[in-house]
């Protein structure tokens, strides 16, 4: 793809008219190759989340593994972002910004990649575990799992949005963690971030109508401790209010006749930490 091709795909000014956009059978074969890249990305990685790696070393091999998929990061250039991933470390919830940092054993890490692949996002992260990690820290991380696939069996026709925030938020709230509200999952395709917004606490049988071809993340973020977060002066990174631990996962789907079709699963089963 050309950096004309590239800029155009993401000018969600020209494109973006707020109607949730229905796709056909074209459209979910180009789903599934740039969700298929996004997966075999977050899957090469995990060998290299350990301690001591830098999450700039973390970002540049997504960038390769993206362009040598045929795609381009969609997170490049992106509202002025400059890196090919996101890296959220423990308290940040999202947007972390790649750097010289070093990941320490402990931790537990979100990495986000988006490949824009012919025209079409495929989007999602998983949570990562750097060496030997607590164990209130791995049950947020399953639990937050459990959450992102709990809201996507609420996904199919005849369905509201927002019975798949009712449904994750209910969960997480019953293991005592917050949902972060300020974030949302997005409609998406030949754009990043599309209608319709898919809000991870909700209430049941309120929102759009879910319909085949529509295509949306599903990404929560789950606090161990209160909803709440902050931005950092950098504009980008959000950490929790209180610093409590945050996890995430996100899978980008379509709406079929009968469910849901997750474009982003692991080819090798690499659903959740641990991955060895
Ligand atoms: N991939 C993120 C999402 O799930 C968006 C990242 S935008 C960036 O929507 F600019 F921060 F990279
Ligand atoms: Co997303
Ligand atoms: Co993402």
């Amino acid at each position: 793809m050309t950096e004309y091709q590239t800029i155009v795909a993401n000018d969600e000014a020209v494109l973006r008219d707020g109607t949730i956009k229905l796709h056909g059978p074209d459209a979910f074969e180009a789903m599934r190759k740039a969700g298929r890249l996004a997966a075999e990305i977050l899957d090469e990685i995990a060998p290299m989340v350990q301690p001591g790696v830098t999450t700039a070393a973390i970002d540049d091999k997504v960038r390769e593994m993206t362009l040598d998929g045929g795609a381009v990061p969609a997170t490049l250039g992106y509202r002025g972002y400059a890196h090919s991933c996101c890296i959220s470390i423990n308290h940040v919830v999202c947007h972390g910004i790649p750097s010289e940092k070093t990941l320490k054993d402990g931790d537990i890490v979100n990495i986000d990649v988006t490949p824009l692949l012919d025209g079409w996002h495929g989007d999602s992260s998983r949570m990562y575990c750097v060496g030997d990690v607590s164990l209130k820290a791995r049950r947020l991380v399953d639990v937050t799992h459990e959450c992102l696939m709990i809201g996507i069996s609420k996904a199919r026709p005849g369905a509201r949005i927002g019975d798949i925030g009712a449904a994750i938020q209910a969960y997480a709230e019953q293991n005592r963690y917050g949902v972060v509200r300020e974030f949302c999952g997005h409609g998406l395709g030949r754009l990043f971030h599309d209608a319709p917004e898919v809000i991870h606490a909700a209430r049941a049988g309120t929102g759009p109508e879910l319909r085949p071809g529509m295509f949306f993340t599903i990404e929560p973020m789950i606090n161990l401790g209160k909803p709440a977060v902050k931005l950092l002066s950098d504009g980008w990174t959000a950490v929790t209010r209180d610093k409590s631990l945050s996890a995430q996962f996100e899978h980008s789907i379509g709406i079929t006749e009968d469910g849901c079709e997750i474009f982003t699963l692991s080819p090798k089963g690499l659903h959740k930490p641990p991955y060895d």
